[in-house]
């Protein structure tokens, strides 16, 4: 049996968690949007002609934030054509995905869900067929109390007050080719910082977040970063960056250890912000925006171009396994270890595609196995991220090298001085024996065990077994004396929850 050891001490701060880290993306592609939060038909559905059942699941999930409308949608969208009465809306073609959008759904019902649902919207601004006059006419629509052209149009379509947005994404992936509008990094620059001045201009309490690299492997990535962040330094707070995993054949130990992978991603950018940050002489530092990272299996998607126009197609519905629910669970360890410098994460994608949610249209609603580490870690994942310096074996991977099998968090709760460990065992053989020093907090005795494992690591959630896989409790934890053991099951997603004995 493998061993291996980290400490709690809540000396050790690393960064407060921002709770926008467990945000998640509704892109109008596939039945994300349509058949998946919204589908007035269904018997769920309410007078707006958003599924509740949906809806539930959502709150359940734990998503503060939601990123929408795109994604590579948004780089031809206009978004003009989602307002008003819904029998006026026109139909178009969605290049991105090559569909049809009935803009049944647009900016004011999107708004109203996320109030409805209990998250804060990340807004898009489209940056590949059009730029700032759009985007400025935007930001006036949502966030301008009245008296205009814009806020006066919101007023009369339904919505008196603004909806307040604070939070906006300059464009989407403009560094990828598959991108409409695709741009050089210095094009994108300069028409980010335009568009970054007008937006601030109608409203200055707003954040904004330019466009980073769609992947670490992008020809461009670090030179990207760094010419975008050399025109737009002091206009935005956030640069963001896109990741997608997958298992490739049947190496699932260098999937399993894809996490290593992530955090070399997200070190590499944080040194480009600070390179431009000290070559310039900057004061502010800016920070960083996961707004699309998930596992993907992109080898089975047909490409874009492939594609016949349809509504609301059956788009990458993946269906995820126990060992894709560990990666995730691992991904998100990654992130709160990052939380000094990354603010923001999205969930790529938030129904049906990539999804932890499913749905069918007039049918159920189901947790994919994904959803448990990713509840799990919203729901007890905040407050005060503490380093661990665990010491854990190492293993061979092919694609990732030697990595530890162990990879955890610790978040420290303030409040209840509660604190939570996220563990994963990324070996598939062999139980972890985890020893955890707590002499530093010794009134923590009293632990619960949670896991997501399985004894088959390809086991999923079907609309027929929708609980198939879940997490288990384990009655393995020992507490005393400042010092604590649990047992962490091969290829298992762990959460371990340490309180006093009050
Ligand atoms: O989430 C699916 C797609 O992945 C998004 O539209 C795009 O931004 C990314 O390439």
């Amino acid at each position: 049996m493998n061993r291996a050891s980290l400490t709690v001490d809540p000396a050790l701060r690393v960064s407060d968690v921002d709770p926008r880290l467990f945000g998640s993306f509704v892109e109008h592609m596939g039945r994300c949007v349509y058949t998946g939060i919204y589908e007035p038909g269904h018997p769920s559905a309410d007078e707006a002609g958003f599924r509740q059942d949906v809806a539930g699941l959502i709150r359940e999930l734990g998503v503060p934030l939601v990123r929408y409308p795109g994604g590579n949608f948004v780089s031809a969208y206009k978004w003009e054509d989602g307002i008003g009465p819904r029998e006026q809306r026109p139909r178009r073609l969605d290049l991105a995905w090559r569909s049809i959008e009935t803009n049944q759904v647009g900016v004011d019902d999107f708004l109203r869900w996320c109030r409805n649902v209990g998250s804060a919207p990340m807004m898009a601004v489209n940056l590949g067929t059009r730029g700032l006059d759009a985007a400025r006419d935007l930001v006036e629509y949502c966030n301008h109390p009245s008296g205009t052209y814009w806020s006066d149009l919101r007023r009369a379509n339904g919505s008196a007050q603004p909806y307040d947005v604070k939070l906006w994404c300059l464009g989407n992936e403009m560094d990828g080719p598959w991108q409409i509008g695709h741009k050089t990094a210095y094009e994108y620059a300069r028409l980010a910082a335009e568009t970054a001045k007008a937006m601030r201009r109608v409203d200055p309490g707003i954040e904004l977040s330019a466009c980073g690299s769609s992947n670490q492997q992008m020809p461009t990535f670090g030179g990207w970063e760094a010419t975008v962040l050399e025109e737009t330094y002091d206009l935005v707070d956030y640069v963001s960056l896109h990741t997608y995993y997958e298992q490739i054949g049947d190496d699932r130990d260098s999937f399993l250890a894809r996490a290593v992978d992530f955090d070399r991603f997200i070190d590499a950018v944080v040194a480009t912000c600070d390179h431009v940050r000290a070559k310039n002489g900057h004061r502010k530092r800016i920070n960083l925006a996961v707004d699309e990272w998930n596992v993907w299996y992109q080898s089975r998607f047909a490409g874009e171009e492939n594609l016949d126009w349809a509504e609301a197609p059956r788009l990458i519905e993946d269906t995820y396994s126990v060992t894709d629910a560990v990666v995730v669970g691992d991904l998100l360890i990654t992130l709160l270890r990052h939380a000094d410098r990354v603010k923001i994460g999205c969930l790529a994608q938030l129904v049906n595609v990539i999804a932890p949610i499913r749905s069918e249209p007039g049918g159920p609603a189901w947790r994919q196995a994904t959803f448990h580490p990713f509840a799990l870690t919203s729901r007890h994942g905040r407050g005060t991220v503490l380093r661990t310096d665990a010491v854990a074996p190492t293993h061979e991977t092919a694609a990732q090298g030697e990595v530890p099998v162990l990879a955890a968090a610790a978040v420290r709760d303030e409040e209840s001085g509660e604190v939570t460990l996220f563990a994963v065992n990324r070996d598939q053989g062999q139980p972890l024996t985890l020893d955890l020093d707590l002499r530093a907090c010794p009134d923590l005795t009293v632990g619960k065990h949670l896991a997501v494992y399985d004894s088959d690591p390809e086991a999923v959630n079907t609309a027929e077994q929708p609980d198939r896989v879940a997490p288990r409790p384990l009655e393995d934890l020992k507490a005393s004396g400042g010092r604590a053991t649990a047992v962490l099951p091969p290829l298992s997603w762990n959460m371990i929850r340490l309180s006093g004995d009050r």
